[in-house]
């Protein structure tokens, strides 16, 4: 069913230049800066290494600080870490203001932070 409504990956990373090996390169997000919330764990981690391999400014943003930060120091400047709660407007606009202080722009803002019954999905699974 998915093959019905979905094109094969190989013809997407043929079309668009994804790279989904472990080196950062010129690739479809070039000098893009990108939010992505949620990005200590799980689904927002893999987004986050993900859009730094395909050449975005990454900036992480979470609530689980050592977990964010350790994300960053193991890929370059070209990614951040911003504590944020996303349930607090304060610090999204902090989150905001420190993206286009760190690299004079904001492009694209993913938010995959979530909890399901009040827990953190890491805690679950
Ligand atoms: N994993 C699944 O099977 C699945 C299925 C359906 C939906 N989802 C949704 O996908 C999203 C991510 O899932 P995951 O498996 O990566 O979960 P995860 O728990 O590994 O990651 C979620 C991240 O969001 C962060 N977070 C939680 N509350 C936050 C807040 N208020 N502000 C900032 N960050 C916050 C957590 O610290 C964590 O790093 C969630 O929204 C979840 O509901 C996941």
């Amino acid at each position: 069913m998915m093959e019905q409504i979905l094109p094969p990956l190989e013809s997407l990373i043929g079309k668009y230049h994804i790279r989904l090996d472990h080196q950062r390169a010129p690739a479809m997000l070039e000098g893009k800066v990108a939010i992505i919330a949620g990005g200590a764990s799980g689904i927002g981690e893999s987004a986050v290494r993900l859009f730094w391999q395909n050449g975005a400014k990454a900036i992480v943003a979470d609530i689980q600080d050592d977990l964010g930060q350790a994300i960053c120091d193991q890929l370059d400047e070209n990614a951040i870490y911003v504590h944020c709660d996303v349930s607090n407007e304060d610090e999204i606009s902090n989150l905001v203001n420190a993206a286009v202080a760190k690299y004079g722009k904001l492009d694209i803002m993913y938010n995959n932070a979530g909890i399901i019954d009040g827990m953190p999905l890491h805690h679950i699974c």
